[in-house]
């Protein structure tokens, strides 16, 4: 599979799996989280397929167009790993949906980085609540991983329900 056709599959598994939660989580009350901004693809169609919702987004840089940058009282700058964990006082138990795109070109440091956010992420959610993670090294203690719906390709997104 070329690099295109991979970039593909994962763009297309992240709006998959964005939209199936949305369907998902009609019912579940809370805001979400965006871990990592980049461009601002996925907070832009957060945002189209939760209107309602307020959407939290951590970033170390914000390097995206100001149409894609959330509102100053949304954004949450800095290191996530500090960031995060500082964030519990705030949002404790109300966080419906959790969509991890966060890391850079190095995959071992990826999987180091996945692991260490997802011992926080059950303080966030709601009980029903959903992860979408981009490494399978973000499921957290107490999570089921819900099945991918067909349409998306293997090893690109991860989904887990909270308890
Ligand atoms: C793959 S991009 C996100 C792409 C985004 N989902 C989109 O659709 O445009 C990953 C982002 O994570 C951010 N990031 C990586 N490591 C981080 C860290 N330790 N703390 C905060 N942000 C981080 C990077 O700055 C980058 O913007």
């Amino acid at each position: 599979m070329s690099r295109l056709d991979q970039t593909i599959a994962r763009l297309q598994a992240q709006k998959i799996c964005i939209e199936a939660a949305a369907t998902a989580l009609v019912q579940t009350p809370g805001v979400i989280f965006e871990l990592g901004l980049g461009s601002g693809r996925t907070f832009d169609h957060l945002r189209e397929v939760f209107p309602d919702r307020s959407i939290i987004v951590f970033e170390r840089v914000v390097e995206t167009a100001a149409a894609y940058t959330p509102a100053a009282d949304q954004l949450i700058l800095g290191e996530v790993l500090t960031t995060l964990p500082q964030a519990v006082s705030q949002f404790a138990a109300s966080v419906a949906l959790i969509h991890a795109d966060i890391g850079g070109p190095d995959h071992q440091a990826n999987a180091h980085l996945a692991e260490s956010l997802s011992q926080h992420y059950s303080r966030f959610l709601v009980a029903g609540g959903w992860l979408i993670a981009n490494r399978a090294e973000a499921a957290f203690a107490g999570s089921t991983p819900i099945a991918l719906p067909t349409t998306v390709a293997d090893d690109h997104c991860y989904l887990f329900r909270s308890a």
